[in-house]
């Protein structure tokens, strides 16, 4: 529970939606979804500490880097709940943020080259097609049956 200096500087949805540039609605959106969290005061009103405005802020730049609601909440495990978020863990962050992109980048790379071997081909065969059956490792041994 906040105590009385904390509660001064709670802040209303209206008061969070505007400082955050988003709508009521967003704010409520991603509370539904575990992304930030309120409480209720003595009036029992909803009210969001200041942290909870920088993780918005955080959600805001996850979103335009590409991440999913999903993986920015999973990004959000390991910040403590009690306070802003520090340079510091915005640094573990933005480096973990860093090493996905590039794992996407890598992936959309390899499908992109993937994709050249099926332009004018349409195939989308099982055995041939390697956007069709990305997994099939067993084509790294050559054509033909390997497993009997
Ligand atoms: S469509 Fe033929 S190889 Fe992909």
């Amino acid at each position: 529970m906040p105590d009385a200096k904390d509660r001064e500087d709670l802040l209303t949805v209206g008061e969070i939606a505007r400082r955050s540039g988003l709508a009521v609605s967003a704010i409520h959106f991603y509370e539904a979804k575990g992304l930030i969290h309120g409480m209720r005061d003595w009036r029992n009103q909803r009210r969001f500490s200041r942290r909870e405005l920088r993780i918005l802020a955080l959600i805001k730049v996850a979103q335009r880097l590409g991440f999913t609601l999903e993986e920015i909440k999973d990004t959000f495990r390991d910040l403590p709940q009690k306070r802003v978020p520090s340079k510091s863990d915005w640094r573990k962050i933005s480096q973990a943020w860093k090493e996905a992109l590039q794992a996407k980048i890598e992936l959309a790379t390899t499908m992109r080259d993937q994709l050249n071997l099926c332009i004018g081909c349409g195939c989308l065969s099982l055995k041939d097609c390697p956007l069709r059956n990305p997994e099939d490792a067993l084509s790294a041994q050559g054509p033909g049956a390997h497993l009997i």
